[in-house]
């Protein structure tokens, strides 16, 4: 039985594969698109999940969530996406309609009407949206079945900061609300997400598969990873946000363990860094299935094999 989620999500090039894999597997019914300014501003996060819905054919609701942090002012990264935010390929007015609703009072509604554990949410930008969900309305957290997420790092260290991730950074008091709301969130941070790097080979194999969202994708990892390859001296770039949606359909791929993780949102020096207490030192509770491996390869299987049925004739 595929499993009911919604994804948040700032798009972004690595944002718009996660929506292009969650719609080619019939694991997950995507229940809608929440999008939250993070990457670039909200008015072209919403535009690039519509655009990801025509190419893909879908007709997957998509509202436009909370346009800052909670607390702070928008931090936004064109520096790495460009600046329409999905760089690499054509931007087009989409078809896909914005739908009215704010995008927290769709997660509130939807997850207010469904059953205790039904529905897992898959935040792939700032926690904004989700932050603002539980504190506006506790009465949903019954419902949600798991947090699977993008953002955060330990050993790999922060991509903005020193210290601290860009999703988390972008609203550390969002990610504190979610990170103690005590309903099991699996965490992919960057830790897991650096071993997933788009190399030539790679991008090469998605883009012989010769079908219109396969070339959007290679041309959107082809701007994508120009920046982390050349920061990182790496032959491709993390593929972060897929990982989310990779291990709701193939766990199996992944490995984790559960220990406790803490957002410090006090300190300037060190704002928005994910305490991973991976060796149990604290008697915190373990909030959080911190992934640390992939099988990369298998990863790139999985991607592909997905976005090739787009090509298939219906
Ligand atoms: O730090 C990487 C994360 O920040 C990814 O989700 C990317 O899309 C940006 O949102
Ligand atoms: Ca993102």
């Amino acid at each position: 039985m595929s499993r009911k989620i919604i994804i948040d999500c700032d798009p972004g090039q690595d944002d718009a594969v996660a929506l292009l894999l969650a719609f080619a597997s019939p694991e997950v019914d995507v229940l809608g698109i929440a999008t939250v300014g993070g990457n670039v501003p909200l008015a072209l996060t919403h535009r690039n999940a519509r655009m990801m819905c025509d190419l893909a054919g879908c007709d997957v609701p998509v509202f436009a969530g909370c346009d800052k942090p909670m607390q702070r002012v928008l931090r936004t990264a064109e520096y790495i996406h460009g600046e329409t935010g999905i760089d690499g390929i054509d931007v087009f007015e989409p078809k896909a309609p914005l739908q009215p609703q704010h995008g927290v009072d769709f997660i509130i509604e939807t997850l207010l009407a469904a059953d205790d554990s039904s529905v897992t949410l898959v935040p792939t930008g700032p926690l904004t949206n989700i932050g603002t969900v539980i504190d506006r309305e506790p009465a949903v957290l019954p419902k949600i079945e798991r947090i699977v997420l993008m953002g955060g790092a330990m050993r790999e260290g922060g991509n903005r900061t020193p210290s601290a991730e860009f999703n988390i950074l972008v609203d550390p008091e969002a990610a504190d609300i979610v990170f103690r709301c005590g309903r099991p969130i699996t965490q992919m941070g960057l830790d897991v997400t650096h071993q997933v790097l788009s190399t030539k080979d790679r991008v090469e194999r998605i883009r012989a598969l010769d079908n219109p969202v396969a070339d959007a994708t290679a041309g959107m990892l082809g701007f994508f990873e120009r920046y982390d390859m050349s920061k990182y001296s790496a032959p491709g770039a993390p593929l972060h946000d897929p990982c989310t949606v990779a291990w709701l359909i193939k766990p199996e791929l992944f490995t984790g363990k559960d220990c406790n993780v803490a957002i410090e949102t006090r300190s300037d020096l060190t704002l928005g860094h994910t305490a991973v207490d991976f060796w149990h030192v604290t008697d915190r509770p373990k909030n959080v299935h911190w992934v640390y491996e992939v099988d990369s390869g298998g990863f790139y299987d999985l991607l592909t094999e997905r976005l090739a049925t787009y090509g298939e004739t219906a």
